[in-house]
């Protein structure tokens, strides 16, 4: 009983100390990016060429809706999401992020169907919406059981050949390595298909984004589905 205690408080601190993380980060391109704003445009570029590449494959997704992960200010909406889907949701921990993010898409609001202001350990899905599940930076402020019930959640949200889009920083080493400083962790990429395919999830596309500059973390994009799905 104590151990489960003590695990859980560790476990409720880790997401204290991200939320506190946040809360002191300008809620700017160059905040989300961690100082490396520009970065932006490559990353869109890399994401589109994905995402037109899942639309062209074999039972490709619809774009009727698509839910934005840990969105902050609506980068990836604005830049990516809006282009190809009719519908975009937003989830973010941060309502401050949330409140800039609904200035920014402004223009775009008869598009935009909700802004959910919570965590993603606590997120839930109600009904098969979503074709496309965009998770970018934000993963590695999950603990790893999290996750799978994250993504085992995610799996229940996704319309008939949905899909779970994965972007996310990668060790380059086979060894987590943990941030103290925004409460995170960077994962190997073994790691993460462990968390997969415990998650019931196959990955049906990879690819590494190319063109960041030298010294950031390997990015890997991952397009997911669940097994039962194929
Ligand atoms: C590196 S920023 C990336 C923002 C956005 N995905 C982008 O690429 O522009 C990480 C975002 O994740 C949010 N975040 C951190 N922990 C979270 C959690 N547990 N659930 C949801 N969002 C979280 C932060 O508030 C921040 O907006």
């Amino acid at each position: 009983m104590m151990e489960r205690e003590e695990n859980g408080n560790e476990e409720s601190d880790f997401y204290t100390a991200a939320a506190k993380y946040w809360e002191h980060i300008p809620p700017t391109v160059d905040g989300m990016l961690g100082g490396f704003g520009f970065i932006s445009q490559t990353d869109i570029r890399g994401s589109t060429v994905f995402l037109k590449a899942l639309f062209e494959s074999k039972n490709a997704p619809s774009k009727t809706y698509a839910l934005d992960c840990g969105a902050g200010i609506g980068r990836i909406t604005k830049n990516l999401l809006l282009n190809h889907f009719k519908y975009v949701d937003l989830v973010e921990q941060n309502s401050k992020f949330l409140e800039v993010a609904k200035t920014c898409l402004k223009n775009y609001s008869v598009r935009i169907g909700s802004y959910y202001s919570i965590g993603l350990q606590n997120f839930c899905f109600t009904a098969k919406k979503y074709d496309v599940i965009w998770c970018q930076w934000v993963l590695g402020h999950l603990k790893d059981d999290h996750l799978v019930q994250f993504f085992q959640n995610c799996s229940m949200g996704l319309r008939p050949n949905g899909i779970i889009v994965v972007k996310e920083n990668v060790t380059s080493t086979k060894h987590l390595e943990v941030d103290e400083k925004d409460s995170s962790v960077t994962r190997p990429l073994s790691q993460l298909y462990h968390i997969f395919q415990k998650s019931n999830l196959v990955c049906i596309k990879e690819e590494q984004q190319h063109k960041f500059p030298r010294g950031l973390y390997p990015v890997y994009m991952f397009a997911l589905k669940p097994a039962n799905a194929l």
